[in-house]
């Protein structure tokens, strides 16, 4: 395989999804075996069923914490995590970049180890298998500050996303299907401000946005692309 010297470009950005996490453990969402084919959204990942039931979307993302906290970050994660001026822009919520030791892991889609109050603003980490409360101070339930379907997207989180893309030169897309907007324009952002752009997948996105595309895992791939950073 051609490699890929990082030293030879001034920003790269990692955009990642589920197939990112695949060979650590972390089920993806779609095709087979995906927590969407198991589970509905309109029953756990949408602000109506949390409305209807807060406890029952709460355990399912518990047992999703408790499935996480099983898996360990892969080489991929690794090779990733030691580009320390990298920024990772992910869709993923499962902390594994971070865990891997990257710094700059921008969460478009927040995270399965933070809870919020709508009712006050309260916000608040909480890395245990279970939650360590579910109720606000203020009295209201506490939900995963997570993006659901029907959610809009911090639009800080969004901004520095797209800033960091428009100013990269090299843009790497790792295990995303690309159905998810507005995340699935950022290969074409990347594309547009003139950035080489690389995709891995095993199942290609089939998305025009890139320069190269490697029909391949995170956890293999990664390594030999970039020769051993
Ligand atoms: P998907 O489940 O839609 O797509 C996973 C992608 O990973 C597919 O294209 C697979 O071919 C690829 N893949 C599988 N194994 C891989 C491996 N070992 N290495 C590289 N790629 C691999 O997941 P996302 O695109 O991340 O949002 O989904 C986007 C969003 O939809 C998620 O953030 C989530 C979901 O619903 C919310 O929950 C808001």
């Amino acid at each position: 395989m051609d490699t890929i010297d990082p030293s030879a470009y001034r920003h790269i950005v990692f955009f990642t999804g589920a197939g990112m996490s695949a060979e650590s453990g972390v089920p993806t969402y779609r095709g087979k075996g995906g927590i969407w084919g198991s589970y509905s959204i309109g029953e756990y990942a949408c602000q109506e069923a949390f409305d209807r039931n807060p406890e029952k979307v709460l355990g399912f993302h518990e047992k999703r914490r408790r499935s996480v906290l099983l898996c360990e970050p892969h080489e991929g994660h690794r090779v990733i995590a030691g580009m320390a001026d990298a920024v990772v822009v992910t869709q993923n919520i499962d902390g594994m970049h971070q865990r891997a030791g990257s710094r700059n892991v921008i969460e478009l889609h927040g995270s399965l180890w933070r809870l919020r109050c709508d009712a006050c603003g309260f916000r608040k980490e909480d890395f245990g298998r279970a939650y360590e409360t579910l109720r606000c101070g203020c009295g209201e339930w506490l939900r995963p500050d997570i993006t659901w379907f029907g959610d809009m997207l911090d639009r800080n989180v969004m901004e520095r996303a797209a800033e960091a893309i428009a100013g990269c030169e090299l843009f790497v897309s790792i295990g995303t299907s690309g159905v998810v907007w507005p995340a699935a324009g950022f290969p074409a952002l990347a594309r547009e401000s003139g950035a080489y752009c690389v995709e891995i997948n095993p199942e290609p996105s089939g998305a025009t946005s890139y320069d190269r595309v490697i029909e391949g895992a995170a956890g293999a791939v990664l390594p030999e692309m970039f020769g051993g950073c």
